[in-house]
């Protein structure tokens, strides 16, 4: 070889291996390598042969993993077996246990306002638990967004949200500092998560009237502590239902993933155990970084640990029908966990269990939603309704069908524009006017909803009309929904879903409210009761995103 190729050679060398020096070296062991073996034909038979059984073994072990990673089996949770298994929740007695008063601090971040925005108006805008025949308020719960210091740009519109929403616990911690977030929590809430309780009025104080009784307001921690995820939809009537039948102390409410360990995302602690964690040196010193196991470590420190009662419920909390993980379904109600313990006590036919692709696949099977596949609803022109409807494990109320009739009660009916051009006597342009033009009715208000009351009913021009306004389908709507909830919880006011998890989206906060509280919780307090419905519009295509994934051949057999 010349000086000159030799300096050309090295130079070509170092200018790949600049951009690219593994793969050039291994071009050049590669070539090397054959060189040599096509020098020695003896030896060459031997390395091919080593080589390749070598990436055949290579071949085979990637191509398992690849498989098992895929697997779909491998993380399926037999969820229909553990809700056949969870005992009967007490729902007639426990409306006579004492209520329980609990904060949820739910673990977020600064910049997350909307996601605030939309759990405020949603499940955490119903913190008063009512007794379900007297509506009288039950216990008190508090939910608290949880952050720590926030950054530079968030501070001044947080400190707005604090003032105006009086929801938001900043923690002495960097924002970004998650490892640290749940136990700061904790600390803060054996001191400040509190509920105000009266207590009788001692003369020294100001009065507090109730009922023309004399209190003054004190402050009482709460009997539990809870920790949930900023995608966790918590249902606050079921949940308080659920510790009133608990232990008020050593007690530690979740969903036990193994004998030792509840998942992270929502789990309720008694103030007792709160206290522990937040005074125990150990526990200080060591705050973990894996989220998920830091609780369990924490109480396997107690010199009480055996005392510990775990109470897990691992049929009522579940991800969310869309997330597409092992532990999504369809919504739970009480009617399907009722046919789920049938179905475990007889047993499924050999044709059934067939068609649900085995044992280990029929303990996990839903009617709604498939581990790794992204959701579909069964046909592509479902409404709003039918939408969230066909969410609800089982199918919902249009299961068997999945079409509308004309004579469906929920068959929606657009109002045509000309229809809301009233007459000047309709009373929803308010009273009549007198004379003098002054307001002839009277103008009284009903206090419960706000709504004017008029002596002189004016006559509904709606039947006049044509079927186009219907007056009553705010209270037709109520009543079939009423009808429904009753069904579906098997005359019960509660036992059903607590928790929906790994809510990705914001929308899903809304349609997870409509499927698992319904309307009438929601709809602006009063006005609603009165209210006709408007429907969605047509220029809204509600589902429009998953469209792509419909089946094409779901049979449409009647309109
Ligand atoms: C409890 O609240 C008070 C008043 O805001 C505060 O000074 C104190 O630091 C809080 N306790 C903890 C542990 O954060
Ligand atoms: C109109 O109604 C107001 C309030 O009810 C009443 O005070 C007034 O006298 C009425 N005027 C006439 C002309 O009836
Ligand atoms: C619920 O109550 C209705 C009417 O009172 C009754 O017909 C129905 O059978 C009850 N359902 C259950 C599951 O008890």
């Amino acid at each position: 070889m010349s000086f000159v190729a030799q300096f050309v050679r090295a130079d070509t060398v170092r200018t790949t291996s600049g951009r690219m020096p593994w793969l050039s070296r291994i071009q050049m062991h590669f070539h090397y390598l054959s060189m040599k073996i096509l020098r020695r034909p003896l030896l060459s038979a031997h390395i091919a042969m080593i080589l390749a059984c070598v990436s055949v073994l290579v071949l085979t072990t990637f191509i398992t993993s690849v498989r098992y990673l895929q697997d779909p089996d491998k993380a399926l949770v037999p969820w229909r077996q553990y809700c056949s298994e969870q005992p009967w929740f007490v729902r007639a007695d426990v409306e006579h246990l004492a209520p329980v008063n609990f904060l949820v601090g739910v673990i977020t971040v600064d910049e997350k306002f909307e996601r605030r925005q939309v759990i405020r108006s949603t499940y955490a805008s119903l913190t008063t638990p009512r007794h379900p025949e007297t509506g009288q308020p039950l216990g008190n719960v508090q939910v608290k967004f949880v952050l720590g210091r926030p950054r530079k740009e968030y501070a001044e519109r947080i400190a707005l949200e604090m003032e105006l929403y009086n929801d938001i616990v900043v923690l002495d911690i960097k924002e970004t500092q998650w490892s640290r977030k749940t136990f700061e929590f904790l600390r803060w809430a054996a001191e400040n998560a509190t509920v105000p309780v009266l207590v009788p009025h001692t003369s020294q104080s100001h009065p507090y009237m109730v009922n023309g009784t004399p209190y003054e307001v004190r402050w009482k921690l709460v009997d539990y502590v809870l920790k949930a995820d900023d995608d966790a939809f918590i249902v606050l009537d079921e949940l308080e239902r659920r510790l009133r039948a608990a232990p008020r102390t050593m007690a530690h409410w979740g969903y036990k993933v193994a004998d030792w360990f509840m998942s992270g995302e929502v789990y309720a602690l008694s103030q007792d155990l709160v206290q522990y964690i937040a005074h125990s040196p150990d526990i200080a010193a060591s705050a973990s970084r894996k989220e998920d196991e830091q609780l369990a470590r924490w109480v396997a420190t107690h010199p009480r640990h055996a005392d510990l009662q775990w109470l897990s419920e691992r049929c009522w909390v579940y991800d969310h029908p869309r997330a597409s993980t092992p532990y999504a379904h369809g919504f739970l109600f009480p009617d399907h966990v009722e046919s789920i313990k049938e179905e475990a006590l007889h047993g499924l036919s050999a044709k059934e269990l067939a068609r649900r692709g085995g044992l280990t696949k029929a303990l996990s099977y839903s009617t709604t939603t498939k581990w790794n596949t992204p959701y579909t609803p069964p046909r592509p022109d479902l409404t709003v309704e039918e939408g969230v409807e066909a969410l609800i494990e089982g199918g919902g109320r249009w299961a068997h069908s999945w079409y509308r009739t004309t004579r469906d009660p929920d068959t929606p009916r657009y109002v045509s524009l000309y229809d809301f051009i009233l007459p000047s006597d309709d009373q929803r342009l308010g009273p009549k006017l007198n004379a003098s033009g002054e307001a002839a009715g009277p103008a009284t208000y009903d206090p419960s909803t706000g709504l004017a009351v008029y002596a002189e009913p004016v006559s509904h021009p709606a039947a006049a009309r044509g079927p186009n306004i219907n007056e009553a389908w705010g209270p037709n709507l109520f009543a079939h929904e009423d009808q429904l909830r009753r069904e579906r919880y098997l005359n019960y006011t509660v036992g059903g879903t607590v928790v929906v998890h790994y809510l990705k989206h914001d929308a899903w906060f809304y349609e997870t409210a409509l499927a698992l509280l319904g309307h009438r919780p929601l709809w602006h307090r009063g006005s609603a009761a009165n209210e006709w419905r408007m429907y969605g519009s047509p220029l809204v295509q509600p589902f429009s995103s998953t469209h792509r994934h419909i089946v094409q051949d779901a049979p449409r057999t009647h309109l």
